[in-house]
């Protein structure tokens, strides 16, 4: 039934959800804004100004255009930095067990990631070459929980998105992949992705996803 898988990056193949945290609240900690892990759950899947304008939703300093687009820049070259040391050994359980038996049973995979920075991590990861198609923030216009990014990916793995799964960490890509007419699965935080069709601990339990197709 299903011919094609399509991956967030951030969250569902490696922890970066946690660099970007991390990196996110280093800056807060900087510029004296409250920030938390309950708040960064709101982050994931959203653009970097996006998630800098949840962040200053607990200031009450106003900031104009151009302090938004230095701090953004600021957090990312923290986020940058903490990227550098990742290798294959940062690929989450199950990961790779599961594109080596999509592979096998012909079924195409994708990423879908509007991350800048989603190139430099797929190379650390050394998995880049594993995907039939990437696509990232560069191509398109609307971020997550706009399908757009989900529907780039189905139509360039020539596959209609009601045949396609998408696998999410975030409350927004998870509300993108239902949009696109998709069948949504959840990882991570079930809090967070409780309106996926299935949601998983992490992609160790991917024989759950391997049953439905
Ligand atoms: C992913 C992450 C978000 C991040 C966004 C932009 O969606 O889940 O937390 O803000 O990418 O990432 P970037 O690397 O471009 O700042
Ligand atoms: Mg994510």
């Amino acid at each position: 039934r299903y011919r094609g898988v399509i991956f967030d990056l951030d969250g569902v193949i490696t922890d970066t959800a946690r660099y970007h945290y991390l990196a996110w609240k280093k800056l807060a900690d900087e510029l004296g804004i409250y920030f938390d892990e309950v708040i960064n759950e709101r982050l994931k899947g959203v653009s970097r100004l996006e998630s800098l304008e949840i962040i200053l939703e607990k200031s009450d300093k106003k900031y104009s255009q151009e302090e938004k687009e230095y701090y953004a820049n600021k957090k990312n070259e923290y986020y940058k930095e903490m990227i550098k040391r990742i290798t294959p050994q940062d690929l989450l359980p199950g990961v790779e067990r599961f594109i080596e038996e999509l592979k096998k049973r012909g079924i195409k995979a994708a990423i879908a990631s509007v991350s800048k920075n989603a190139f430099t991590v797929l190379e650390n990861l050394k998995i880049k070459d594993k995907f039939d198609y990437i696509v990232d923030a560069n191509e398109i216009k609307h971020g997550k929980p706009d399908p757009e990014i989900f529907l780039n990916a189905a139509k360039h793995l020539g596959i209609p998105p009601e045949r396609c799964i998408g696998i999410e960490d975030s409350a927004a890509g998870i509300t993108a992949i239902k949009r696109a007419g998709m069948y949504a699965v959840g990882v991570g935080n079930p809090e967070t992705v409780k309106e996926a069709d299935l949601i998983l601990k992490d992609l160790s339990e991917a024989y759950k996803i391997l049953e439905l197709l």
